[in-house]
């Protein structure tokens, strides 16, 4: 099966009992234990659940990994794998993951005697460098969030590899429909399913893929024991935003390259961040099967971003990208706000830096609502 047939037919496909083409939403929190000396497949609701198992299914078949995972939210996904190191250990992260990746590592599990070092990610050598004896994994996100940098995933998991580490990474932005680093080597891709899985700003979700069982059953006793479980309805949510997937982010990165390419030659622009306009789109063609629908713009001066984000009439100023409309995001004061300000300026994530998750509206709109807000 092609990746776009498996979003639809992959993972759950027919109810064995009923026919139904759709997982039913299980609402049980318990489950009868018709024979209490034999171990059955549903017990608790926060152990298992059979909506949640339909998407976890389908999440580890479109990944091609061997077991998922779900929980309510991509930060419970984030901090569930982190949950799998004890104190002690060490992890070498990109510099530039997602803000709140960047907060509990910091805060909570630093506290907790879980070490990291951020580093260049793009550069091998800086990762070489920076893995310690009680180095246990590389935490990556590529393109990187929000200046779309792009790691060598194959490199980075040759020297995990070489070193006996673990190679995680936060797959968000390219969805297992452009790229999945399992199939590259990695151990575990995680998700905030919030984005694009979800696909229509109306669901908080997490996903974690492993490649294999072994690595799962450590993931699974966090998501056990910690219990950020997702509800039923939320896994029938994101199970539905799954079948068309495809369909959105077609159109989306289509409309991401129409607004990329008119903002490179816009006057008031100083750069665009599109993997496509990139030094490495080529390195990123050779691990992704497309560009994805998140880029980030540079003005010349701040107060025109700062115009932009007034005068938009289409865009949502928000925090998230992923659905249907086009967001306008503000790194600064929404996804880095918690990153210190020293931080961000040696990253390039400047106050005029905006970034912009594609949707769903006519190119024609957006485009004359891009030219006018900037006018
Ligand atoms: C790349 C990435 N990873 C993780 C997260 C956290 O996910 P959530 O907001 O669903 O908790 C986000 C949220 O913006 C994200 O963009």
């Amino acid at each position: 099966m092609k990746q776009d047939t498996k979003l639809i037919h992959g993972g759950f496909d027919r109810d064995a009992v009923t026919g139904a083409i759709n997982a039913s939403i299980s609402v049980s929190s318990t489950f009868d234990q018709r024979d209490v000396t034999q171990e059955q497949e549903y017990d608790y609701a926060r152990s298992s659940n059979p909506t949640r198992k339909a998407l976890e299914e389908t999440i580890a078949f479109l990944e091609g990994g061997s077991k998922g995972y779900a929980f309510s939210s991509g930060m419970a996904a984030v901090a569930s794998v982190l949950g799998i190191f004890a104190a002690g250990d060490h992890i070498v992260t990109a510099e530039d993951i997602y803000g709140g990746s960047y907060r509990i590592l910091n805060t909570f599990y630093k506290r907790w005697g879980l070490d990291h070092t951020a580093v260049n990610a793009s550069d091998a050598e800086a990762i070489r460098r920076a893995i310690k004896p009680a180095t246990k994994a590389l935490f990556l996100e590529t393109p990187s969030n929000p200046l779309l940098k792009i790691t060598d995933l194959r490199e980075a998991v040759a020297i995990a590899k070489e070193r006996g580490l673990l190679t995680i990474v936060d797959n968000t932005f390219m969805t297992p429909l452009l790229q999945r680093p399992i199939e590259l080597g990695a151990d575990i891709v995680i998700h905030s399913a919030t984005k694009f899985l979800g696909g229509h700003s109306d669901v908080v979700f997490g996903l974690a893929v492993t490649a294999s069982e072994k690595i799962g059953k450590l993931v699974y006793a966090v998501q056990n024991g910690f219990g950020a479980v997702p509800s039923p309805f939320d896994c029938f949510l994101v199970l539905r935003g799954i079948k068309t997937l495809k369909a959105r982010l077609s159109i989306e990165e289509q409309n991401a390259r129409r607004l990329a390419l008119f903002l490179q030659s816009h006057k008031e622009i100083d750069r665009v961040f599109y993997p496509e306009l990139g030094d490495e789109k080529e390195l990123h063609l050779s691990q992704a099967e497309g560009y994805g629908a998140v880029f980030s713009f540079e003005t010349k001066r701040l107060d025109r971003a700062l115009g932009f984000l007034k005068k938009t009439r289409l865009c949502a100023r928000a925090v998230s990208l992923g659905g249907v409309e086009t967001i306008a995001s503000y790194p600064v004061r929404m996804s880095h706000a918690a990153m210190p300000s020293a931080q961000r300026e040696k990253l390039g994530i400047s106050e005029r830096l905006i970034r912009i998750s594609a949707g769903l509206e006519n190119i024609d709109d957006l485009l004359e609502d891009f030219e006018r807000a900037l006018r």
